[in-house]
């Protein structure tokens, strides 16, 4: 094949062949073979040896015994999906709605705390990659970066781009709370999604033996330092002194005292919908949707809060029954645990609207920055895009549990 053959060949097809196309055609054009691992287990392998010790221990490691890390995939790999055949599936619609917005696909960049471990552009490569390619994005509080300057990455006040939210953890200070939320209202972002599942760091048994916390030596803190509400509580400008402003950090990051009660503040504080992440039980989701929240994210936080605690995927279809049964449009979201397409497709038959890819961009970002983001979305989709069709359906909008194989 031609170089113009293969140019427009990749041109008409549908999203997951054209990804196949690029590669199957560069490999036999040139010889060369994708320099970012396309099946996940090399991903991170090779992600391992190109980052720190303790930059991978941080983002690989879990809780305790890591016993919650493993059973969000085995609870995976307890759903089959049931292909069907004789559909027209030429044509594949990925597109989902979530909250009032249209997703251009049923997958958002999740909030990754201290991205600058992995790659010196840190967040800012990760929001190119995600505007680049499209994908909605949730911008860390701990990003390593203020979150105007990766709003400024990702036009976060373009209209026509997709949607790009603030993730946001409950400062001690309330002040710095208000002064985070509004900031973020302010840089354009759509949603504000409030972790509820840090109330204190967990127990993480890497990092303990490393002696790591990369907050400690300044990383990850740049939303603090740069927010007039935290700068006010220090002696000294961070610029000159650092380590105060690391330590004052760590004091204020997390509220441990925060209840039900409080959420209303937020909610009159903020015009935008906020999203409660880290929600495992359907009484806890019942009572953010009556509260106001707009949706949940059914999550363990990747394993790295509770050890022994249950798969996040095992207790999504309760969760998201309690959700729309108190709200039938509030948003159903589900991490933990998703590394490929057809993970994806299980999160979606088992009630989400939508799923945050968490650990598989981080190696990407690790390995190639902005391009090595862009290669695991990429595979991502093509792989999402040809498992749907696969399977016999035409549009994620439409994937519920009858696309699984029934469970004892
Ligand atoms: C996270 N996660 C996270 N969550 C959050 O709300 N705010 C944050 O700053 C971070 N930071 C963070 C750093 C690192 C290195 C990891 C791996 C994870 C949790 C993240 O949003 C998501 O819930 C998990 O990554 C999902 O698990 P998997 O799929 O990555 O295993």
């Amino acid at each position: 094949m031609s170089d113009d053959e293969s140019d427009d060949f990749r041109a008409s097809t549908p999203y997951g062949r054209h990804r196949q196309t690029e590669v199957f055609t560069t490999g036999m054009l040139t010889g060369e073979t994708p320099s970012v691992p396309v099946a996940y287990e090399d991903l991170k392998a090779e992600a391992m040896d190109a980052m720190s010790e303790e930059a991978y221990a941080y983002v690989a490691g879990g809780a305790g015994g890591e016993s919650t890390k493993r059973v969000n995939r085995d609870a995976f790999d307890d759903h089959r999906l049931v292909p069907r055949v004789l559909r027209d599936t030429s044509e594949r619609d990925l597109r989902v709605d979530v909250l009032d917005d249209t997703w251009p696909v049923p997958f958002a960049l999740a909030p990754i705390g201290v991205q600058g471990v992995m790659c010196d552009d840190g967040d800012l490569a990760s929001a190119r990659a995600a505007a680049a390619e499209d994908v909605p994005y949730v911008t860390s509080t701990q990003s390593s970066y203020p979150l105007e300057d990766v709003a400024a990455e990702l036009d976060a006040a373009d209209d026509d781009g997709a949607p790009n939210w603030f993730q946001l953890y409950w400062s001690t200070d309330r002040d710095v709370t208000a002064s985070l939320v509004d900031r973020a209202e302010d840089a354009g972002y759509d949603a504000i999604c409030l972790t509820l599942d840090t109330p204190h760091l967990g127990w993480r048994e890497r990092d303990l033996q490393g002696g790591y916390l990369p907050f400690l030596d300044g990383k990850g803190i740049a939303n603090y330092t740069s927010d007039p509400a935290f700068r006010d509580r220090l002696d000294a400008p961070p610029e000159e002194n650092v380590r105060e402003a690391a330590r004052e950090f760590v004091d204020v990051f997390a509220d441990p005292t925060l209840s039900f009660a409080d959420l209303d503040w937020l909610f009159d504080r903020t015009d935008l919908p906020v999203v409660c992440k880290g929600v495992l039980h359907p009484g806890d989701a019942r009572r953010c949707v009556a509260a106001g929240a707009a949706g949940v994210v059914v999550s363990n936080h990747g394993g790295r809060q509770v050890d022994r605690a249950v798969a996040a995927l095992d207790r999504l279809p309760a969760v998201a029954d309690a959700v729309r049964d108190e709200d039938a449009d509030a948003a159903v979201l589900f991490d933990s645990g998703v590394r490929r397409g057809a993970d994806v497709l299980v999160a979606l038959a088992l009630g989400a609207d939508a799923v945050l890819l968490g650990r598989p961009y981080c190696y990407g970002l690790a390995l190639d920055g902005e391009d090595g983001v862009r290669a695991v979305v990429s595979n991502v989709r093509a792989d999402l895009d040809l498992s749907l069709a696969l399977t016999g359906y035409d549009a994620v909008r439409d994937v519920d549990d009858a696309a699984l194989a029934p469970t004892d």
